[in-house]
């Protein structure tokens, strides 16, 4: 059942960003970056630590404006957050206080429609394989489950789009293996645009119909590269291998001169 295909078209135009430094210097974070991000499309932003993906997820998000140039969703400017824009980060941030089936159900009731979808918190608590923890505090959970929740509570919304910044950069590998498999399901199932940053050019080759090369600070488009492998994907295949070899030198190519930051996979 796909929902949402014809929405979540992320246009991004021209986008720069400063930043003020300590000392009251303009820092140019993002520079002058171009995206045209297709409804249902699942984009992976892949760059060197520091480069600027967070500012950028964060400027799509409406958290940050853009200095320079713009970014519209379905025809409409993002000048601010909104809860057709759905967000994962790395660490889950759930509410504390809250159990599962609550932190689940925030959305709702910010938007107020708890009462007439209050069963959605249950059906999205299942879809992300939380069944039985709807009273569990996030600390009684192990971080995969926080992140599982996470989902759900972003989820619940019913999204055009999924930000996702580095969400499985905390976990365990048969974690972080099960939970993108569940998402390929998520997106497949919902059809929302997902745009997710990751440092693991594997996860990228596994999950993303587009992936999107950039420089060191600031970040540039160095590359963007179509991905049209079929699902679900074999992260062993060769044309997977041989992806993830070109996306790596893309990546170390001489853009920029820091330590290793990627991940091939290999644990
Ligand atoms: N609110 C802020 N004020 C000032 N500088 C900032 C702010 N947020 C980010 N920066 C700077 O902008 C640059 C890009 O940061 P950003 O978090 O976007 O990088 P990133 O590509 O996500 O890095 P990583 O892969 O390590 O998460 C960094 O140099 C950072 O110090
Ligand atoms: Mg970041």
């Amino acid at each position: 059942m796909v929902i949402n295909t014809q929405y979540g078209h992320i246009e991004i135009d021209y986008v720069s960003k400063y930043f003020v430094d300590p000392f009251g210097n303009k820092v140019l974070t993002v520079n002058d970056v171009t995206i045209d991000i297709k409804p249902g499309e699942f984009v992976c932003l892949m760059g060197p630590s520091g480069c600027g993906k967070t500012t950028l997820l964060r400027t799509i998000a409406g958290l940050l404006k853009a200095d320079e140039g713009t970014i519209h969703l379905d025809n409409d400017l993002i000048e601010k957050p909104g809860p057709e824009r759905g967000l994962v980060f790395q660490n889950p941030e759930l509410f504390k206080w809250m159990s599962v089936e609550e932190n689940v159900a925030f959305g709702l009731k910010a938007r107020g429609v708890y009462k007439e979808q209050k069963d959605d918190v249950q059906k999205f608590i299942d879809l992300v394989g939380l069944k039985g923890f709807e009273k569990t505090l996030p600390h009684h959970l192990s971080g995969g489950m926080q992140q599982r929740a996470a989902f759900a509570r972003a989820l619940i919304n019913r999204p055009k789009v999924l930000l996702l910044d580095e969400p499985f950069g905390a976990l365990d590998a048969f974690t972080r293996t099960a939970l993108q498999n569940r998402l390929v399901d998520l997106w497949k199932r919902f059809g929302m645009t997902c745009v997710m940053v990751t440092h693991d050019v594997e996860e990228a080759v596994v999950l993303a119909t587009k992936i999107v090369v950039m420089s060191s600070r600031p970040a540039t488009v160095i590359d963007i590269v179509e991905n049209d492998l079929s699902y679900p994907r074999d992260r062993n295949s060769m044309h997977a291998i041989e992806l993830k070899k070109q996306i790596l030198e893309q990546l170390h190519s001489g853009e920029f001169s820091d330590e290793e930051t990627y991940s091939d996979g290999i644990e």
